[in-house]
């Protein structure tokens, strides 16, 4: 069954095979043709933690390829998850109504657990600060888009590097390529974490960890901003410290290339001004779009419809 948990399971063919196939859902939904190839599915979303993209998205993925959805949002408190219920309880009893499970859940390895008792196929669609699988995919669709290659590229992370789910499932898939060139940028608190650094120098892969934001700017082809990640610091203190470190204002813009491309998994709270909007290098809002056609190709996947 074609789980979908962390982009470790993924080899470089399979990863092509996706973009390829998200390429042709966001053909034919831009050419209004219909898509019904998971009629009479059912797909269920639950979310332990706040979403507006990934559910969504999936959601509208489902709906577009003619599935049904059934949702639970906030889960950890209109679920029975309230009451004590345990993952794996409520993972068989969807299982029951549906044909596919799509999961958030605040604590690493949530998603593993799940499938350890599923019968139907999972999609983690984040699990704590573990992996964000959906939304790697959809970065490195971004990514292929606006630049036409995923190979000899400078990339710069800037921000929670530590929490970023979404970092830690992209930083892998991106390894699959050559040439690449990674700048982590963040305070010490936040820095990615030593068994992510420790694989790209196994690998041989060329990277940088620098703490000012202005160092990365002007090497970058990609610099993706990170929100810190409020909901996962123990202590508010700590939070107040680093949340304001890194905003890329209007006038950095002048000190990046002109094909340059700014991402951002969104939400954002305080990283990128919203004057920054306009310039044709965000491209944040278009990559959140990408979701839609990432999700499209990956039910199916899943599925194996
Ligand atoms: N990027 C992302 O996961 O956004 P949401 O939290 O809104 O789903």
């Amino acid at each position: 069954m074609p789980n979908i948990i962390s982009v470790e399971q993924f080899n470089k063919n399979e990863v092509e095979k996706i973009l390829l196939e998200a390429s042709h859902m966001e053909e034919k939904c831009l050419s209004g043709k219909n898509l019904n190839i998971l009629e009479n599915k059912i797909v269920a979303c639950i979310f332990f933690e706040p979403s507006t993209r990934t559910r969504l998205s999936f959601e509208t993925a489902a709906i577009k390829l003619g599935a049904k959805v059934i949702s639970v949002e906030n889960a950890q408190e209109s679920s029975s998850t309230f009451k004590g219920e345990t993952i794996e309880d409520t993972t068989r009893i969807l299982c029951s109504y549906a044909d596919i499970i799509v999961m958030r859940h605040p604590k690493e390895g949530s998603a593993e657990k799940a499938v350890s008792v599923a019968t139907k196929p999972i999609i983690n669609a984040g699990d704590g600060s573990n992996q964000h699988p959906s939304q790697a995919f959809l970065d490195l669709y971004t990514i292929k888009k606006e630049h036409g290659h995923l190979d000899n590229l400078n990339i710069a992370f800037a921000g929670d590097l530590l929490h970023s789910r979404t970092l830690h499932s992209l930083v892998p898939l991106l390894m699959m390529y050559p040439n690449n060139t990674f700048y982590f940028i963040s305070p010490l608190e936040l820095a990615l974490p030593k068994e992510y650094t420790d694989e790209l120098r196994g690998k041989g892969v060329s990277f940088k960890e620098m703490n000012s934001l202005k160092e990365g700017l002007s090497d970058a082809e990609v610099l993706y901003m990170t929100r810190v990640q409020k909901e996962r610091f123990e202590k508010l203190e700590d939070y107040e410290k680093v949340k304001d470190l890194f905003l890329l204002k209007v006038e950095d813009l002048k000190d990046m290339k002109e094909k340059s491309i700014i991402m951002h998994p969104l939400p954002r709270v305080n990283e990128i001004d919203p004057e920054i909007d306009k310039d044709p290098r965000a491209a944040y809002f278009r990559q959140a779009q990408n979701g839609l056609y990432i999700r499209m190709a990956l039910l199916p996947y899943a599925l194996e419809a």
